[in-house]
């Protein structure tokens, strides 16, 4: 499955993406690493499959206009 995960440096984030990496799914965490956001609970998922890390704010606008 290929899955994107918004918040996914942060407590429930993190878990659910440690799972979903294990069990083979194609995961893409797009957090803006707020105070609750921490890439030490990510630690270990770099040059899984799949696995992206985006440095991003939902908020951003991804096209103008
Ligand atoms: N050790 C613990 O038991 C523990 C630790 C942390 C949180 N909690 C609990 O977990 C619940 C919250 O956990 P959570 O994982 O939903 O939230 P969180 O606050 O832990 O993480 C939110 C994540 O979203 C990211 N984020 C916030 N705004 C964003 C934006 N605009 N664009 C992109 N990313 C953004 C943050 O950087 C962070 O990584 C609460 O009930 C809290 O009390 C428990």
């Amino acid at each position: 499955m290929r899955l994107l995960v918004t918040g996914g440096a942060g407590f429930i984030g993190a878990n659910f993406v440690h799972r979903a990496v294990g069990r083979g799914d194609e995961v893409t965490v797009y957090d803006s690493l707020t105070y609750a956001g921490n890439p030490a609970n990510l630690a270990g998922l770099e040059g899984s499959p799949g696995y992206r890390f985006v440095h991003a704010d939902i908020c951003d606008r991804l096209h103008p206009g």
